[in-house]
């Protein structure tokens, strides 16, 4: 909240979309459970949060928890969920901030949707109450996938008419996500996994050998840098 704007001009409006891996990693080197990785997975984005807005970053999306997630042990698949109602929760500083929230997902009143009420309540109040903000729109992937995102989007776009790559595009989960410029993926995995396939296809990629939790203003830099 203290950081001061930046003048660099090549964030201006970007959307950079993040795979944000190896939490686990990072607790086990410094010798903690998996789960607090995931703790500090959290405040690191809450911080790249206030470093992207204050870089004029329009578009931040975020992978949060995949349809590909829900099999890991329940103690941490409910960690993981708790920490996304903090997440979903920090309105006052999202406001401060002037972040617009949003979420994509299976959508909860769809066949196959995972995501428990309580995490859906919240997820609904952080939209209501961030949806006047102007600043840069956060969009958290949660319960996503993005094969089922395209097949869904294939099948209505056929319902109304013909497919094309536009009508596609315009059944995604959120039709108005502009294209990523850069998509990042940390802790030293170069794959994609299920992330915005549609929405990548002239994106820059940025691997970065560090894990999640040390992911900072200097690494969002860099990948800015890539544009
Ligand atoms: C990313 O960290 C967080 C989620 C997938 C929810 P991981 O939990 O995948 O961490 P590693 O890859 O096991 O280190
Ligand atoms: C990708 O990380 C999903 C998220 C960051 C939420 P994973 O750790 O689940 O990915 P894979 O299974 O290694 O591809
Ligand atoms: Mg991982």
């Amino acid at each position: 909240m203290s950081e001061s704007t930046s003048s660099d001009a090549t964030a201006r409006g970007c959307h950079i979309a993040c795979i944000m891996d190896g939490n686990g990693r990072w607790a086990e080197r410094q010798g903690l459970e998996r789960i607090a990785g995931h703790t500090a997975g959290e405040e690191a984005l809450a911080d790249i949060v206030r470093a992207a807005s204050a870089r004029g970053v329009g578009w931040l999306t975020v992978f949060g928890f995949s349809t590909e997630n829900w099999i890991r042990p329940r103690r941490e698949v409910r960690h993981i969920l708790n920490l996304h109602k903090k997440l979903f929760g920090r309105l006052e500083e999202l406001n401060e901030n002037n972040v617009q929230v949003r979420w994509i997902g299976r959508p909860f009143d769809e066949r196959g949707s995972r995501t428990p009420r309580y995490v859906q309540r919240r997820i609904r109040q952080a939209i209501s109450d961030t949806a006047g903000n102007t600043g840069m729109v956060l969009t958290v992937a949660f319960d996503y996938g993005s094969r089922a995102e395209i097949a869904r989007a294939i099948r209505k776009a056929s319902q109304f008419g013909e497919v094309t790559p536009t009508t596609i595009s315009a059944h995604m989960y959120a039709p108005d996500l502009p294209p990523v410029d850069v998509l990042v993926r940390t802790s030293g995995e170069l794959r994609i996994s299920n992330f915005l396939l549609w929405q990548i296809q002239d994106a820059k990629v940025y691997f970065t050998p560090k894990t999640w939790p040390e992911f900072d203003a200097d690494e969002l830099d860099a990948a800015i840098a890539l544009i």
